[in-house]
C-alpha cells in the first residue's frame, strides 16, 4: 500500500466536517496541512484554529507542512495545536539543526523539505537526524499546480543518501501527484504520497484514495 497523505488546502472549506469524515473513513494514512505565511511563498493558507478543529475530529496523525519564515518561532504552537509530523523548509531555516532538535524535542516527528531548486547532498549531513524528507515535486504555496518531472531523479538520488548514511527518514513527495506518476515516484523509491485536488476534484475522493493506495 502507497501511504496517502491528504492534503486539505483545496477542500471544501465550508464542509470541513464532512471532508475530516471522509479523510477518517479512507485509506488515507495521514492528513497534510499546509501552512503558508505570505512571505516564505506567496500565499496565506490557514493557521492555529483550523488546526485544532482538524485535530479534534481526526482519527489519523497530522503532517504539518510549514512553509513560514523563522518557523522556529512557532514550534511549541505547533504541537499544541495537533502536529504529530512537523516540516520545515530547508530555505527557511538557518540553523536548521537546531530546528530539528527543537521540533524532536516537543515530541513530534521532524521533517525537512526541499524546493525544486534545491539539492539533496544538501541534506548530507543531517539526514540521520531526520524522520522524513519531503522533496517539493512543485513551487510551494499553491495547490493544483503541474508535476515537475525532475523529481523522480530527486528521489532516487535522496534513496540512495538515506541507505548511505544509515537514515531511517522517509521519503515524501508533495505537489501534483496524481494516479499517472505514482507508480513511478514508488518505484524511485518515495514512502508518502501528498495528494490535494487530484482527491477533491474527483466525484468520489474515497475511491479515488484507495486507487491512490494500491501498489
Ligand atoms: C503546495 C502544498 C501542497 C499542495 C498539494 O505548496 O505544499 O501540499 O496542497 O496539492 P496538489 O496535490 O493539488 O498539488
Ligand atoms: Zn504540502
Amino acid at each position: 500500500m502507497n501511504k496517502i497523505a491528504v492534503s486539505i488546502l483545496n477542500c471544501n472549506f465550508g464542509k470541513l466536517d464532512f471532508e475530516v469524515e471522509m479523510i477518517n473513513h479512507s485509506d488515507a494514512e495521514w492528513f497534510h496541512l499546509d501552512i503558508m505565511d505570505g512571505v516564505f511563498v506567496p500565499n496565506i493558507s490557514f493557521g492555529f484554529p483550523l488546526i485544532q478543529t482538524v485535530k479534534s475530529k481526526a482519527c489519523k496523525p497530522l503532517d504539518v507542512h510549514l512553509m513560514i519564515a523563522s518557523p522556529d518561532r512557532y514550534i511549541k504552537e505547533f504541537k499544541a495545536a495537533g502536529a504529530d509530523w512537523l516540516t520545515v523548509h530547508y530555505e527557511a531555516c538557518t540553523h536548521l539543526h537546531r530546528s530539528v532538535q527543537n521540533i524532536k524535542q516537543e515530541g513530534m516527528k521532524a521533517g525537512v523539505a526541499l524546493n525544486p531548486h534545491s539539492p539533496v547532498s544538501l541534506l548530507e549531513d543531517i539526514v540521520a537526524d531526520l524522520d522524513l524528507v519531503l522533496l517539493m515535486s512543485v513551487n510551494p504555496g499553491f495547490g493544483g499546480q503541474a508535476f515537475i518531472e525532475g523529481v523522480y531523479d530527486r528521489a532516487a538520488r535522496l534513496r540512495e543518501l538515506l541507505d548511505k548514511k544509515g537514515s531511517k527518514a522517509l521519503i515524501q513527495v508533495d505537489g501534483g501527484v496524481d494516479t499517472g506518476n505514482i507508480a513511478r515516484l514508488a518505484k524511485a523509491g518515495v514512502d508518502v504520497f501528498v495528494v490535494g485536488s487530484f482527491i477533491f476534484r474527483a466525484a468520489d475522493p474515497i475511491q479515488t484514495i484507495k486507487e491512490l493506495s494500491i501498489r
